[in-house]
């Protein structure tokens, strides 16, 4: 049976395609729509996207390979966007970089086996004036130290097992309920 969007994500959907002109258009907020349901967004999800906006799945898995926003591999429940950018390179970012790997004991590019975090070499995130800086969620970090770095990665950490433990089995590990909403 070919996959299909919750009832919450398809009222998602109908809304976010009542504000474009086109199906086409909606194309990038599907896909935050369809990654936040089913945490990446492999061959299945690509193709009831492109299924629920008419679109050639050529054209939808060409969009997502062209942001770093959007992943064919499951990412771990916080994802630390790194810039390393010319700003951020300036400023320290490729050890900030380094700290993190090392204290996550992971590449960029990787997962921890817990699935907890991955990291995410980014180029420029615009916010140079916060250089250097990551994102994780929607949340921004700025000027960042290896001891800044600490204290968010234990408050993640922290988050991270406390949700574990409160509800392990109604979360997927990328924290979010089946229409996206934080769970
Ligand atoms: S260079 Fe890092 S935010 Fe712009």
């Amino acid at each position: 049976m070919p996959l299909e969007f919750s009832v919450q994500s398809k009222q998602r959907v109908e809304r976010l395609l009542s504000r474009y002109p086109t199906k086409q258009a909606a194309l990038l907020p599907v896909l935050h729509v369809a990654q936040e349901e089913f945490g990446h967004l492999p061959d299945d999800v690509i193709e009831l996207v492109s299924r629920t906006l008419d679109l050639a799945p050529a054209h939808v898995y060409g969009v997502v390979t062209f942001y770093t926003m959007f992943h064919r591999e499951k990412m771990g429940r916080n994802e630390l966007m790194v810039c390393t950018n010319i700003s951020c390179m300036l400023k320290g970012g490729y050890g900030i970089l380094k700290h993190i790997e090392g204290r996550l004991g992971i590449k960029a590019g990787e997962t921890t086996p817990d699935g907890a975090f991955s990291i995410v070499e980014e180029e420029c995130l615009a916010a140079c004036a916060g250089a250097p800086m990551m994102i994780c969620g929607d949340n921004y970090f700025l000027d960042l130290t290896p001891d800044k770095v600490d204290v968010v990665l234990d408050e993640l950490r922290k988050r991270f097992r406390e949700d574990q433990k409160s509800a392990p089995l109604n979360r997927t590990m990328f924290g979010m309920g089946p229409g996206g909403e934080k769970a």
